[in-house]
């Protein structure tokens, strides 16, 4: 007979490598969470943004306490939530730490706007959720956010972006082919061919 339910912390049995190679198995949407504002600001790549609930419209992210951008939604208490483009994938290396940029250093390169909260939202994201921090639990190394939507942007007809098995995965129904026609949408307009 199998032994009863343990309490949540027991890993006895449990080899961590194991575990991790289990959960590499499940793709995840890619998001970068932002947080803080005007020069004071962070952000990181996540694959546990979800939403909780439509109405009202609430979201979770599970986030390690030991993260640069924890600090900044605790004082703060908003964040922001972009999911990312089937072609942002270097933005998301660049908000998960790679390549050794920190803070507002990983802004740098990318378009942002502000909405109600005044945390940085990327314009290009697949879609930008501005959030206020309705609850938080701590649990082990992460805590658990719990975000009210407080206003949010969506750009539409792109692919999203997953992560599966250590990688970076494009998903895009159209093969890319929605993208390739509004860049020559674009290069014809600006030719004055449109
Ligand atoms: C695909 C991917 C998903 C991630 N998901 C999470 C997550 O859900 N929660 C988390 O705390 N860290 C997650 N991370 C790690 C953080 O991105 C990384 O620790 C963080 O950017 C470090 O930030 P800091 O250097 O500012 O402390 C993920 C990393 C990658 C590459």
């Amino acid at each position: 007979m199998s032994k009863p339910a343990a309490d949540f912390s027991v890993t006895e049995g449990v080899d961590v490598d194991a575990f991790k190679t289990a959960m590499r198995q499940l793709p995840g949407g890619v998001t970068v969470i932002t947080a803080g504002r005007d020069g004071d600001i962070s952000g990181m790549t996540v694959s546990s943004f979800v939403s909780l609930s439509v109405d009202p419209p609430t979201v979770l992210v599970s986030v390690n306490r030991s993260s640069s951008s924890w600090p900044l939604i605790q004082k703060r208490g908003v964040f922001g939530a972009n999911i990312l483009a089937a072609d942002q994938a270097a933005l998301a290396d660049r908000f998960s730490g790679k390549g050794g940029l920190r803070g507002p250093e990983r802004f740098g390169r990318d378009d942002w706007i502000v909405l109600t909260s005044g945390v940085p939202l990327l314009r290009d994201a697949l879609a930008a959720i501005d959030c206020e921090v309705e609850h938080v639990i701590h649990r082990h190394s992460h805590v658990i956010i719990i975000g009210r939507v407080l206003e949010l942007r969506k750009s539409t007809g792109k692919g999203a972006l997953a992560y599966w098995n250590g990688q970076y995965v494009p998903i895009d129904p159209d093969g890319g082919h929605a993208a390739l026609r509004r860049q020559l949408e674009r290069v014809a307009i600006v030719e004055g061919l449109l």
